[in-house]
């Protein structure tokens, strides 16, 4: 048995969704995390400080009584996105991040931004009071190969952005390739990064093992093992550019096994066992909570958590519950597929 203590982690990119689906995914995050960074990605999104505010009302009714959790809201960023609102709304407190989702992008993202010089002068104001940027990070051009959208975007996008406005704090979220962590390493020092567990455990030999994996398919998708390799690296050395971010992105198992599946892997229940065996793996054990509780709230300047969670390593495989089951319908959770020693216990 071996056993470690870290400060309590943040998952620092979530989608909680929102009615039966928010009341039973927020208990598999607020079990083991601390904070989390909610993704306004709802169908309509959520798209002002009212919005946020109301939709933070609804997580707080599903945390479990008793558990410490704290939701920090985002803003879903469009052409039309008001400045004032902007500004009130990060001065009150209802919001903590703007996000931008190219239009088309991935799930719920046909409102996103279409010509990012329009959305120029909002960047700019978020520069001047401080709010930070998320980003999901792929060009949607039909022309361009799937698995080269996220280089695309840092060539012709975000490395815009960067130069003109070197101060914007920005995390270029769920990262999935060797050029995303030398862009990373290299550029500002408002700029950082998350990663997810699932690009963290696979490559993309996994959606296609045997047949189509739909559970598997995620945004952007998983890449080849040479991408993973860079990702792991950066992620066991401490790197304080790169954190946890998981994407835990619930969709109905109906949804996902589809003529046209959607997008997104539900990883909240064993994110953090499976993170200890990988890093556990690389000998790195002692870099976990650098990437799961302090890397992300350094670069938002928040600080650590109080709280301590066990983890703990034995010599039986943790067996995994397979499926959330909300009525007749169900959600799929994350399993690599590969053998996992460590639990947790808070
Ligand atoms: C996310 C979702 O389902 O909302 N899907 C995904 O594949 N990652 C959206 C996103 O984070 O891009
Ligand atoms: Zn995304
Ligand atoms: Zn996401």
């Amino acid at each position: 048995m071996e056993e470690i203590e870290i400060i309590k982690p943040d998952d620092w990119h979530v989608h909680f969704r929102d009615n039966e689906i928010l009341k039973a995914v927020v208990p598999e995050t607020t079990r083991h995390f601390a904070r989390s960074i909610i993704m306004p990605n709802l169908i309509p999104p959520i798209l002002n400080g009212n919005d946020a505010l109301q939709y933070r009302k609804r997580i707080e009714q599903a945390i479990p009584k008793g558990v410490n959790f704290k939701p920090f809201m985002t803003v879903y960023l469009t052409e039309n996105t008001n400045q004032n609102d902007l500004k009130e709304s990060y001065k009150n407190g209802l919001i903590f991040a703007v996000k931008l989702y190219p239009a088309g992008a991935t799930t719920n993202s046909d409102s996103g931004v279409k010509n990012l010089k329009k959305i120029m002068p909002l960047l700019e104001t978020m520069t001047e009071v401080g709010l930070p940027l998320l980003i999901h990070g792929e060009v949607t051009d039909k022309g361009v190969d799937i698995f080269d959208r996220e280089k695309i975007f840092i060539d012709q996008k975000l490395d815009f952005i960067c130069k003109k406005l070197p101060e914007l704090k920005i995390t270029l979220e769920h990262i999935t390739t060797k050029d995303a962590t030398k862009y990373i390493k290299e550029g500002n020092k408002n700029l950082a990064a998350s990663i997810t567990p699932h690009h963290l455990a696979l490559n993309r030999n996994a959606i296609f093992v045997g047949g189509i994996r739909p559970h598997y398919y995620c945004l952007p998708i998983l890449k080849r093992e040479n991408h993973r390799q860079a990702l792991l690296k950066v992620a066991i050395s401490g790197n304080k550019k790169f954190f946890l971010g998981t994407d835990t992105a619930p969709h109905f198992v109906h949804d996902k096994e589809s003529d046209c599946g959607c997008a997104g892997v539900f990883n909240a229940t064993y994110c953090l066992p499976i993170l200890a065996q990988i890093f556990d793996n690389f000998d790195s054990i002692n870099n976990l909570e650098s990437f799961v509780s302090k890397n992300g709230a350094l670069h938002y300047r928040l600080k650590k958590n109080k709280e301590k969670i066990k983890l703990i390593k034995s010599n039986k495989e943790i067996i995994f519950k397979k499926f959330i089951k909300i009525g007749n319908k169900q959600i799929k959770i994350f399993n690599p597929e590969f053998p996992v020693y460590w639990h947790i216990i808070n």
